[in-house]
C-alpha cells in the first residue's frame, strides 16, 4: 500500500476572494497566511547569554518577518547564567543597537510550553538557527515535535555568519568562567554583565 505521506493529495483551498481546485502535496490542511497578514515569528531560546550569532539570526530574520518576539524560554538540559529577567533585559538593550530595518522586534521571557505561547502571540513561525550539522538533529527533533503540537506553525532554520558558526552560549560561559574575554563573541554589554555578575 502506498503511504498517504507519498500521495498527491487533492486540496479545496478556499479563500474570501476566490475558492478553486488548488494542488497540494501535504497531507495535512494547508494554512496560508493572506499576503495581506502580518508575518510574525517567535525566535525562542535560552539565550544565556545571547551571542553575536544570536543577534546575526534576528538581523537575518528581520529580512523575513514584519514582528519578531525573541522569546526567552527555560530549557529543561541547562543551567541558568542569568535569570530569565536578566537576560530579557540585556536583550532588550543590545537589540537596540542592530539594524531591524522596518521589522518590529519585541524581548519576552516565558515558562512553559513554546507552541502554546507561540498560538497566545499569534505566530506564524518559529525562527531557529543552525550552525553546523550537529545542530541539525537536535532541531530536527524539535521542530517535528512542534509541529505534531501546533501544525500550523512552521520552523525556519535560518544560518548565521560564518564567523558564529563556532559560538555558542554554552561555551562562551565556559571560556569566560575559566578567565578568557570573550569580546568579538557576545556584545560588550553581555561581558560586562557577566563580570557584574560573579563578583
Ligand atoms: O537556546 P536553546 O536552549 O537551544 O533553546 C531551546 C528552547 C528553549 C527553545 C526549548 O528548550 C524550548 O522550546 N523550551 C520550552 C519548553 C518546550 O516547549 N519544550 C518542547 C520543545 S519541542
Amino acid at each position: 500500500m502506498v503511504s498517504r505521506y507519498h500521495t498527491p493529495v487533492l486540496t479545496w483551498i478556499h479563500s474570501a476572494a476566490n475558492a478553486e481546485l488548488e494542488f497540494s502535496y501535504l497531507p495535512f490542511i494547508n494554512y496560508h497566511l493572506p499576503s495581506h497578514f502580518m508575518r510574525r515569528a517567535i525566535y525562542p531560546g535560552s539565550f544565556d547569554p545571547v551571542t553575536n550569532g544570536h543577534l546575526d539570526i534576528i538581523q537575518r530574520g528581520c529580512k523575513l518577518f514584519d514582528e519578531i518576539i525573541v522569546a526567552v524560554l527555560v530549557n529543561p538540559e541547562k543551567t541558568a547564567f542569568f535569570t530569565i529577567e536578566e537576560r530579557c533585559d540585556i536583550l532588550s538593550e543590545v537589540l537596540k543597537t542592530i539594524d531591524r530595518g522596518d521589522c518590529h522586534v519585541i524581548v519576552e521571557g516565558f515558562e512553559g510550553l513554546m507552541v502554546q505561547y507561540a498560538a497566545e502571540r499569534e505566530a506564524n513561525a518559529i525562527v531557529r538557527g543552525i550552525r553546523a550539522i550537529s545542530d541539525y538533529e537536535y532541531e530536527l527533533q524539535m521542530a517535528l515535535m512542534n509541529r505534531r503540537l501546533q501544525p500550523s506553525l512552521e520552523t525556519v532554520f535560518m544560518m548565521p555568519a560564518e564567523e558564529y558558526s563556532y559560538v555558542s552560549s554554552r561555551l562562551v560561559k565556559e571560556v569566560f568562567q575559566l578567565g578568557a574575554r570573550v569580546d568579538g563573541l557576545v556584545p560588550a554589554l553581555v561581558e560586562q554583565r557577566m563580570r557584574e555578575k560573579i563578583k
